[in-house]
């Protein structure tokens, strides 16, 4: 089967750089609109009978992004593709993997049904929300994990007396890794979410006195998880000396005065998503390409992806 890389509009230069890893061209697609607004998909190129990855992180604007990765997925399927695997470095909706209340919908779960529908067979995915998408969607699910990379760019900056902070309990097991990785202590702030936009803190596990925090999450989406927890460990005692790590800088809204008006050094993101223009702060972003690369050059090839995993 021939190994075909097609783009929607979401993030073309990181399919472009995925393309480049695997020495071949993104097929030729087009995407447009009909005046009513209908998203309306074309490939320009065959895709029978081959090996197609669909790169799609589902990014702002969210639906626009999902939708035109259905579409692209039902016109390959269509159009007699040999195997399709959908590459979602960043899978929205992932935070929505249960009811938080009553009368609220499981979207993670309608999400990865949606993309079964369309005929996505295999999901690649970078640093999802939670592992619990391997139980939700129906379809095999390569977790790949950006850890190792984002770890090794903080290392050679990292202040003395660092301390690896886990902002909320959701990312204990990724600041495990980190404090692994990086042979430092961890801590953990004990966050309540009161809305999309409002967190608050109720308190810190460990020791972060005069220490250095490099605060580590899936994602930044606002800026407010980060910011509530920064508050907290400087008035815990912690030196005004942050760093910043996140697979997933959605960085919307609030995000860049959120972290500007602390005593941040430095933000690292993966390319996971677009970075914003013009952020406020010293922001580095690691590119995913390579890993993704590695990854689909595996899967098409039969071979095993294990050591590119996220640990369960
Ligand atoms: C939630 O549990 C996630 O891991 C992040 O902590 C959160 O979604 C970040 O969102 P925000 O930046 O808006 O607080």
């Amino acid at each position: 089967m021939r190994l075909q890389i097609l783009a929607g509009s979401a993030h073309p230069a990181l399919a472009a750089a995925l393309a480049g890893e695997l020495d071949v061209e993104p097929a030729a697609v087009s995407l447009a609109r009909f005046p009513d607004g209908e998203l309306h998909v074309c490939l320009r190129d065959t895709v029978r009978a081959g090996d197609v990855y669909l790169v799609q992180p589902t990014s702002p604007p969210v639906e626009t992004h999902l939708l035109e990765l259905l579409l692209l997925a039902d016109a390959c399927r269509r159009a007699g593709a040999g195997r399709l695997t959908a590459v979602v470095p960043y899978f929205g909706y992932a935070r929505q993997d249960r009811r938080g209340g009553g009368r609220e919908p499981v979207a993670a779960r309608l999400v990865a049904d949606l993309l079964a529908t369309g005929g996505i067979q295999r999901l690649v995915v970078v640093d999802v929300h939670t592992p619990a998408i391997e139980g939700y969607a129906s379809m095999p699910v390569e977790h790949l994990s950006a850890v190792s990379l984002l770890a090794e760019a903080a290392r050679p900056s990292l202040p003395d007396q660092a301390v690896v902070v886990a902002p909320d309990l959701g990312a204990v097991h990724l600041a495990e890794r980190y404090a692994t990785g990086l042979g430092l202590p961890m801590a953990l702030v004990h966050k309540l979410r009161v809305s999309g936009t409002e967190v608050r803190v109720r308190g810190i596990t460990g020791d972060v006195r005069d220490r250095a925090p490099v605060l580590v999450d899936d994602m930044i989406s606002t800026g407010g998880t980060m910011a509530a927890a920064i508050d907290a460990l400087l008035a815990a005692g912690c030196r005004p000396e942050v760093t910043v790590l996140a697979s997933h800088g959605l960085l919307v809204s609030v995000a860049a005065e959120q972290l500007s008006t602390r005593p941040v050094r430095r933000v690292i993101v993966t390319d996971s998503v677009p970075a914003p223009a013009d952020f406020p702060l010293p922001l580095q972003v690691v590119s995913i390409a390579g890993l993704l690369g590695d990854a689909v050059r595996r899967l098409h090839a039969g071979h095993s992806l294990h050591d590119l995993l996220a640990a369960a």
